[in-house]
């Protein structure tokens, strides 16, 4: 069975995705204690709790992938644009420095889809030419969970697959678009009472606004700097990591009950996560920052499938 390892796993979307398309993930680094809980609860592989930089390489086994989306906040826009200048920038280095020991044939990684754009371009550059450099053979792309994932959320990832085969790279393609058949109703249930502590509650400053402003049944919403946002009906905002630190940035929905903050799980779903991923004894802020923080499953499935069927052909 071809065999994979994690860095920055989180609470193990991309692991997921790569077990459900057939890959035995061995292996995994995580450092947030919470995001470890949440991965340990759902997986039973090794994880490694601690800081990336204190990882000895030879430690990491060797597996056919190594698969990471490595922090991002120095990428995106909301980083403030720093890129490698910022320390967490530079943990894309400590890949480098774990795949030059352990010599996968894959590497794959995930990034917002600012990283291609970031310095004009220099950021990217400097990623392909450092993986080139150590002998890999580049492809990415640009996939979003509603044109790729058929999960309705606005989320545009970069991906970048690196291999060290010139055949392989030769026979690997990032999958296409596909029909969003998935609509965020099949996913919430606005029927449903959830705790009292989702609904906005008279006395919140945000209380009369909300009321006023959202009417339907049907949006979706979230308040961001320029006030009650909804880009379209169909699709949820992309979920951020700030959602664990800012409760107001959590998308909002009118249902039969009052205004109120989607749940963890809802985040979780529109992420393409099963209903028996659990999150057990942490609080609700880290819950909500992981969900921000983790991919669209069904995204990366699409990529692992398309990489397992390297080993297999
Ligand atoms: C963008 S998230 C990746 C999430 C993951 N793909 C998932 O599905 O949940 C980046 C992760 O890197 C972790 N991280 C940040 N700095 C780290 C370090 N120095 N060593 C190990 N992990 C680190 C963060 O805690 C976070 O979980």
């Amino acid at each position: 069975m071809a065999t994979a390892v994690s860095l920055f796993a989180g609470i193990g979307g991309i692991d997921l995705a790569f077990k459900q398309a057939g890959f035995d993930v061995i292996w995994a680094n995580e450092l947030d204690k919470f995001a470890c809980m949440t991965y340990r609860n759902n997986f039973t592989n090794v994880l490694a709790e601690r800081d990336v930089k204190s990882v000895n390489a030879t430690d990491v086994p060797k597996a056919d992938v190594l698969f990471g989306g490595f922090p991002c906040q120095s990428f995106s826009i909301m980083g403030y644009q720093r890129g490698f200048n910022d320390e967490r920038g530079n943990l894309f280095f400590e890949i480098v420095r774990i795949a030059e020991k352990m010599q996968p044939r894959v590497i794959l990684l995930e990034n917002v889809k600012n990283l291609i754009y970031h310095d004009n371009g220099r950021t990217f550059i400097t990623i392909y030419n450092t993986l080139a450099e150590l002998g890999y053979f580049v492809k990415y792309s640009i996939l979003g969970a509603s044109t790729h994932g058929n999960i309705p959320q606005e989320r545009d990832r970069t991906f970048i697959a690196a291999f060290s085969d010139f055949d392989m790279i030769n026979r690997f393609e990032f999958p296409g678009e596909i029909p969003l058949t998935i609509g965020i109703e099949d996913i919430l249930n606005r029927s449903f009472k959830e705790d009292d502590f989702f609904y906005y509650q008279p006395g919140n400053k945000y209380y009369d606004t909300l009321n006023r402003k959202i009417l339907d049944k049907t949006g979706i919403y979230r308040i961001d700097d320029s006030g009650i946002a909804t880009n379209k009906y169909t699709l949820s905002p992309t979920l951020k990591a700030n959602m664990g630190t800012y409760h107001d940035r959590v998308p909002l929905i009118r249902d039969d009950f009052g205004i109120r903050k989607l749940t963890p799980y809802e985040c979780l779903a529109l992420q393409g996560f099963p209903r028996d991923f659990k999150f057990k004894g942490i609080p609700l802020e880290a819950a909500y920052k992981q969900c921000g923080n983790t991919v669209c499953v069904p995204v990366v499935k699409r990529i692992a499938d398309n990489i397992y069927k390297l080993f297999k052909e």
